[in-house]
């Protein structure tokens, strides 16, 4: 069933701990690199002793230690110099947990809430109202401060883009808090990192990092209310939309104001649906709403069997949705 719709693997951005595009990541791939090190260079003196072991067992070299060279060996070998390590490992971890984690004051803040299978997504204003909503997509100012506030009801989510920062889980009944700040325009991947259902392995997310001005161009148009259909078959393609998908969507500046869905209002904005699943074609839109079960087993969106003509003019509407 899936094979006959466009998979996203024409605008995947970057998905790699190992390419950072912050200075939390940056952190973070050192410390993968330095445990790396540390770990290769242990291994090969751990091996090397054991070959070198084995090989004079094996030609008969029978000298032993002095008690005293063995018992230190023991003791510095087996007990203080991994303990020294391993200690160390724990401070550098520790101290780069607190670099990474450390917020700025002022930062945009983002709201971003787990859903079953898919993410929320709010902007604040400085004053903690909401001034945008949209679902899957986040876009941030290059260079600046970016702080999110993480959320979920039901289940444990966990919030990665490892390209720009390490893993926030998101708990039912708290929130939990993540910033990062991008260095340049690029377009990132993130995804669910904790089990949470059938289509965990499908939620997935797009972090498009843009100039600071292009950035506030886009907030600016999202938080406005959705575009008045333009042509016949939207004007009906909104009706069918109010009769049909009112009861679990919002689309800003029209009677639909439900958020068991995601927020429509700017649809035709985003890149992908179905949290990163498909790309935003009209095709795509289509056998999503005809059958999203078909997609994504056990979504939560019930299939919309529509007569040919009302799809046609909801396709339509959504697309002028931008
Ligand atoms: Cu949400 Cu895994």
């Amino acid at each position: 069933m899936l094979a006959v719709f466009a998979p996203v693997h024409s605008l995947a951005g970057s998905q790699s701990v190992l390419e950072p595009a912050s200075a939390q990541a940056r952190e973070i791939a050192w410390l993968s690199w330095a445990l790396l090190a540390a770990g290769a260079i242990i291994f090969a003196i751990v091996i090397g002793t054991a070959i070198f072991g084995l090989w004079r067992g094996r030609t008969g070299d029978d000298r032993t230690l002095s008690a005293r060279a063995s018992r230190n060996l023991v003791l510095f070998g087996g007990v203080v110099i991994p303990a020294g390590i391993l200690l160390s490992f724990v401070a550098v971890s520790a101290l780069v947990g607190r670099n990474v984690s450390a917020g700025a004051v002022g930062a945009l803040t983002i709201e971003v809430a787990g859903k079953l299978w898919w993410w929320e997504v709010r902007y604040l204003d400085h004053a903690g109202n909401h001034v945008a909503t949209t679902a899957n997509e986040i876009h941030v100012p290059a260079g600046e401060p970016v702080r999110f506030l993480l959320r979920s009801e039901g289940v444990i989510h966990s919030f990665w883009v490892p390209n720009l920062q390490g893993k926030t889980d998101l708990i039912p009944g708290r929130t939990n808090t993540s910033w990062f700040r991008a260095d340049e325009p690029g377009i990132y991947r993130g995804q669910c990192a904790e089990f949470c259902g059938l289509q965990h392995t499908h939620m997935a997310f797009f972090v498009i990092v843009e100039p600071p001005a292009q950035f506030a161009g886009w907030l600016k148009r999202q938080s406005r209310p959705a575009k008045e259909p333009q042509t016949p078959g939207a004007t009906r393609g909104r009706r069918v939309f109010l009769a049909a998908c009112a009861e679990c969507h919002t689309i800003r500046g029209t009677p639909a104001s439900a958020r068991k869905g995601p927020d429509l209002t700017h649809l035709a904005s985003r890149r992908t649906i179905a949290a990163g699943t498909l790309t935003n074609s009209r095709g795509n839109l289509a056998g999503w709403v005809a059958d999203p079960a078909g997609i994504k087993p056990g979504a939560l969106m019930p299939s919309m069997p529509l007569p040919p003509h009302d799809l046609h003019a909801l396709l339509e509407y959504l697309e002028s949705l931008d």
